[in-house]
């Protein structure tokens, strides 16, 4: 049901039932009212990917916009802008041998303390194609059986950067993070809880024999694959999509070669998963 926010003048838009929402009535290149920064939060946690069509971001706007929502994290993988080392580039075209987020995964799960959010802006886009799909986690979750759960309760997941990012950096000095977090997690704000695995960084299920991991993270991907936990978002020059990070994941689309998409992100730093 579509829901209007008269103290912020805002109106949310739910796009499926379990995940996504478009809010409309505002201009994000503006400073956010205390009424506004509630009401986005409000729809954050309850949609957990929300959109925004037709915005304009200066890359100050953009910083801007993720410190309203708490400190911005330094992408441990790849570099940031020169000018700017909080904004990476999402970028891809007819020279691309791969693309960002190209498989389900979870912003950063790598990291000691992974990125509460990301918020990605797209200035151009191809004609057709280059959609993201977002899946709710706690969707996932709710759906396992019982014992299922009982199951996952207590295991841990070693999250490792450097099969992602050694293929694509120069530098052979340079130290990837890797680390174990929780399968299924309580969110900090909602107290529900989520999975927490994801095929692109996800290695190993800590206290089960390789085999028997291997068999668990893959009925737990394709579980989480399952359309009726997603939204799928078709974007135009001027979206943003501002999701978070402790209960979805996230896949892009890259349907579009030898197109151009292009845009930027801002990652809102988070706290280790409990
Ligand atoms: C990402 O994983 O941040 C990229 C998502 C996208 O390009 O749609």
């Amino acid at each position: 049901m579509m829901l209007t926010r008269p103290d912020a003048s805002i109106t949310v838009h739910p796009l499926t039932r379990r995940i996504g929402a478009e809010i409309h009535g505002i201009d994000l290149s503006q400073p956010l009212t205390a009424a506004r920064l509630e009401a986005l939060h409000d729809a954050l946690m309850r949609h957990q990917v929300i959109f925004f069509r037709d915005q304009t971001l200066s890359h100050d706007d953009h910083k801007r916009l993720g410190l309203a929502f708490g400190r911005l994290a330094i992408h441990s993988g790849v570099a940031g802008l020169p000018d700017h080392p909080e904004i990476v580039a999402i970028h891809a075209d007819a020279n691309s041998k791969f693309v960002a987020g190209e498989t389900w995964h979870t912003d950063l799960s790598c990291d000691a303390e992974p990125p509460m959010g990301s918020i990605l802006s797209l200035h151009r886009v191809p004609e057709n194609g280059g959609d993201t799909m977002f899946a709710s986690m706690y969707a996932a979750y709710d759906a396992l059986s019982p014992r299922m759960k009982t199951y996952l309760e207590g295991l841990t997941a070693t999250h490792d950067a450097e099969h992602v990012y050694r293929p694509i950096t120069n530098d052979p000095t340079k130290r990837f993070p890797c680390n174990s977090h929780p399968v299924v997690r309580t969110h900090p704000i909602t107290r529900r809880r989520c999975l927490y695995v994801n095929s692109s960084y996800v290695t190993k299920i800590d206290q089960l024999p390789k085999p028997e991991s291997d068999a668990i993270l893959h009925f737990l991907y394709v579980h989480c694959m399952n359309p009726n936990f997603q939204v799928r978002f078709r974007w135009e020059a001027g979206s943003i999509a501002f999701w978070d990070n402790r209960c979805t994941q996230h896949q892009a689309i890259w349907d579009y070669f030898p197109d151009v998409r292009s845009g930027y992100r801002v990652t809102v730093a988070g706290d280790r998963p409990v």
